[in-house]
C-alpha cells in the first residue's frame, strides 16, 4: 500500500493536471476533490492513522493538497454551465484592455488659452448666467428697450417670463461685474451665448465668446490696442498683423472691429479670409459713458475699453474648422483629432 505522502504526490499531479474542458468536467472535478466525500475530506480521515510524532509534518502536507485542490477550483470556477474552455478563464499575462483617453473638447482649449493669456497679463476670469434679464444684456448696455441695435441679435426669450432671456453676448457678464466689483476692474469674460439662427455651417443658435473688460483712470485706446495686439501675437504668432475698423456697438464708443491678417494662406487669398487676406475676429471699444453712468462709474474720472470675440471663430482660425454644428455633434472622429491638445 502506498504510504500517505505517496498518495498525496499522486493526487497532486492529477491536479496539476487538470484542464476542465466545460462546466460539467469541473463539477466532477469539485465532487472528486473537494465533496463531502472527496479525496480532500478522506485524507484527512486518514491522519488518525499516522504515527503522533508524524502528524505535524503529514497536518503540512495534507493543507498542502487541500490548497491546490481549491486553487485549481477557483481558477475555473467562473465557468458558464455548458461552456468550454481550453484554458484558464482568465489569463492574468495578456496585456491589459487599453483604456481610451479623451479629449478636450477643442472649444474648451481656446477658451483655457484665452482666459490664460489674458490672466497673464492681470485679468481675471468671471463667469455670469446663461438665462439673463433684459437689464444686463440690453438696457444697462446703453440698449433700451427700443433701441434698433436689439434687432442685430436674434434673441431666445424665456416663455414664461418676458424680462427673461438666454443671453445672446457674454457683454452681460460685463454688466454683472460692473455692478458688484470694486474699482479697478480687469476680467476677462468666458462664456455660452445663444442667438434664434438657423443651424448651419456658418450660424448656430448657440455658441462661445470671451469679453473683456478693463475699467481704471486713464485707460486708453491706444492700452486696448496695445492689449489685444499682445492677445494676436501669442495666440497666432508673431508675425501675424492686426487692423482696426470703425464699427458701432451700443455699449462702446469709439467702437471698432479687428480683422487679423489670415493665417491659412498668409494674406495671399483663401477661402478663410474670402480672398482678402483679413479675417475679422472681434468688436471692441471704449466703455459708453451711458453705460458706466448705468453703474454709479463716473465717465469724467474713469475710462475703460471691452471687447468680446467668438470662441468659435478663434477655433476655426487656429484648427480649420469649416462647419460650425461639428463643435456640437459630438461625433468622436471630429473629437479626436484634437487628442493630446490641451
Ligand atoms: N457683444 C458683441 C457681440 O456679441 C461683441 C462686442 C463688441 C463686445 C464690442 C464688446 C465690445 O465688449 O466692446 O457682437
Amino acid at each position: 500500500m502506498p504510504s500517505l505522502q505517496e498518495q498525496i504526490k499522486e493526487y497532486e499531479q492529477e491536479i496539476n493536471a487538470f484542464a476542465p474542458a466545460n462546466a460539467a468536467e469541473l463539477e466532477e472535478y469539485r465532487i472528486r476533490f473537494l465533496g463531502t466525500k472527496g479525496i480532500v475530506k478522506q485524507v484527512f480521515g486518514e491522519m488518525k492513522t499516522v504515527p503522533a510524532e508524524q502528524r505535524k509534518e503529514a497536518g503540512q502536507l495534507l493543507n498542502g493538497l487541500k490548497q491546490l485542490a481549491e486553487a485549481k477550483y477557483d481558477t475555473y470556477k467562473d465557468m458558464q454551465a455548458g461552456a468550454t474552455a481550453k484554458g484558464p478563464v482568465a489569463d492574468y499575462t495578456l496585456p491589459g484592455t487599453p483604456i481610451a483617453t479623451g479629449t478636450r473638447h477643442p472649444l474648451r482649449v481656446i477658451e483655457n488659452k484665452i482666459t490664460s493669456l489674458f490672466e497673464k497679463i492681470g485679468f481675471s476670469v468671471a463667469t455670469g448666467p446663461e438665462i439673463e434679464d433684459d437689464w444686463h444684456n440690453f438696457t444697462s448696455l446703453n440698449m433700451p428697450q427700443d433701441h434698433p441695435a436689439r434687432d442685430m441679435q436674434d434673441t431666445f426669450y424665456v416663455a414664461t417670463n418676458p424680462d427673461w432671456v438666454l443671453r445672446t453676448h457674454t457683454s452681460s457678464t460685463q454688466a454683472r461685474v460692473m455692478e458688484t466689483q470694486p474699482l479697478p476692474i480687469r476680467v476677462i469674460c468666458p462664456g455660452r451665448v445663444y442667438r434664434n439662427e438657423t443651424i448651419s455651417a456658418r450660424a448656430h443658435c448657440f455658441f462661445h465668446q470671451c469679453e473683456g473688460l478693463y475699467i481704471d483712470k486713464n485707460v486708453s485706446f491706444a492700452d486696448l490696442k496695445q492689449t489685444l495686439y499682445y492677445f494676436v501675437t501669442e495666440m497666432f504668432g508673431e508675425n501675424t498683423k492686426v487692423r482696426f475698423r470703425p464699427s458701432y456697438f451700443p455699449f462702446t464708443e469709439p467702437s471698432a472691429e479687428m480683422d487679423i491678417s489670415c493665417t491659412v494662406c498668409g494674406g495671399s487669398g483663401c477661402n478663410l479670409c474670402k480672398h482678402s487676406g483679413w479675417v475679422e475676429i472681434l468688436g471692441c471699444g471704449m466703455v459708453h459713458p451711458n453705460m458706466l453712468r448705468n453703474f454709479g462709474i463716473d465717465p469724467e474720472v474713469y475710462t475703460g475699453f471691452a471687447f468680446g470675440m467668438g470662441v468659435e471663430r478663434i477655433t476655426q482660425i487656429k484648427y480649420q474648422v469649416n462647419d460650425l454644428r461639428l463643435y456640437s455633434q459630438n461625433d468622436v472622429r471630429f473629437l479626436r483629432q484634437f487628442q493630446g491638445i490641451d
